[in-house]
């Protein structure tokens, strides 16, 4: 039995955590759940959005499965997301975006994963006032060397250990040279150490337009966070949606599985949350725990799922079912 933190979370986190642990459990994955919470709801029970006992069970288990948190705009408390991956240095945040079968989107064979740096760049949450009209504020970019030669040698190794050919490196050094200049100049020092893996760099705003002309080209993607955070909802967008692309926050000694999505208030409540994204998210984490197997099989229910039996899958792809109406379909075949 693996001892796994279970974060819930805000909007449609219950709806979804509910459908993926139903599925992890017919498929015979043995995981004993430590529900904790935090986000919106725990700030509103409990006046914190990050909860002691919450941080004592990802500091004794190390793993987590967590569902989207809400994090107001503007005013109120930081995002507990930015927090939770800073406090456990979960370094490498990692998002596959794959075509999936009879689901409609312009391209047929989308199969990359982008490597973003998760706790650093501008995300790193120093902001302030310039003025005290508050007519003027600045926020604070942060890179270092240390941060970026690990996501960058992450990504070199996962392209070896999962036989990807190509690196493509993301960064704006011709305007923010001194951060993202650090950064690619990082990049290709690596690169020199991995000849087998091919490298190229290529400027954000090009990378944007590449992405939505030809995303076939593209096999791994390295880059800071906050270009890897919006490349990364663009990847979902390619093929099929934020539904569908699942993440995981990996560092030395500790990971965290979640979606790529947010807490959906607009589809809270209603049955309309596709869990594919978080149970992607799992099949990480379950990869994370040597069980590739296991991992492989859940995938292919999914995929039958998907082929056959659209109908019961959510609208957000197509479908005229629910959350848990697709989630019942793959139990079932795991369970025959
Ligand atoms: N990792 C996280 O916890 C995380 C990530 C992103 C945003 N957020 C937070 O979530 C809240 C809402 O953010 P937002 O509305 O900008 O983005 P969102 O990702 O929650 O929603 C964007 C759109 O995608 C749809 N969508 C998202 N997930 C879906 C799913 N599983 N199935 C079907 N449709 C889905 C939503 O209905 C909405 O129309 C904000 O407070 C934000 O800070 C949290």
């Amino acid at each position: 039995m693996e001892n796994i933190v279970l974060i819930p979370g805000d909007g449609i986190g219950k709806e979804i955590t509910t459908a993926v642990t139903s599925i992890l459990d017919a498929a015979g994955a043995e995981i004993n759940w430590i529900e904790c919470k935090a986000g919106e709801m725990a700030y509103k029970e409990l006046g914190n959005p990050l909860p002691d006992e919450t941080v004592e069970a990802m500091e004794k288990y190390r793993i987590a499965l967590k569902g989207p948190l809400t994090t107001p705009v503007g005013a109120g408390f930081r995002s507990i997301n930015v927090a939770l991956r800073q406090k456990f240095d979960l370094y490498s945040n990692i998002r596959p975006a794959k075509s999936l079968p009879n689901i409609e989107s312009p391209f047929r064979a989308v199969d990359l994963v982008i490597f973003r740096e998760n706790t650093q760049g501008l995300y790193f949450g120093k902001e302030m006032w310039m003025d005290e009209e508050k007519t003027h504020a600045e926020s604070v970019a942060v890179v270092t060397r240390k941060a970026s030669e690990k996501i960058i040698t992450s990504a070199f190794d996962f392209a070896v250990k999962y036989h990807r050919k190509k690196i493509t490196l993301v960064h704006k050094a011709n305007i923010l040279k001194l951060t993202t200049g650090l950064f690619l100049e990082i990049g290709k020092e690596i690169a020199q150490k991995y000849p087998s893996i091919e490298f190229e760099d290529l400027i954000v705003d090009n990378m944007a337009m590449q992405m939505v002309m030809r995303p076939e080209r593209f096999d791994v993607i390295v880059t800071t966070n906050l270009f890897g955070d919006i490349l990364s909802d663009l990847a979902s967008g390619l093929v099929g949606g934020l539904g569908i692309t699942g993440a995981a926050n990996i560092g030395d000694d500790a990971a965290m599985f979640e979606a790529v999505h947010g807490s959906a208030p607009d589809i809270a409540g209603k049955g309309l949350a596709n869990p594919t994204a978080l149970l992607f998210s799992a099949l990480l984490m379950l990869e994370y725990l040597d069980k590739p197997r296991l991992a492989e099989k859940i995938r292919s229910a999914v995929y039958t799922v998907l082929q056959d039996h659209k109908d019961v899958c959510t609208p957000d792809v197509g479908g005229n079912g629910t959350t848990f109406t697709y989630a019942d379909a793959i139990c079932r075949l795991l369970r025959d």
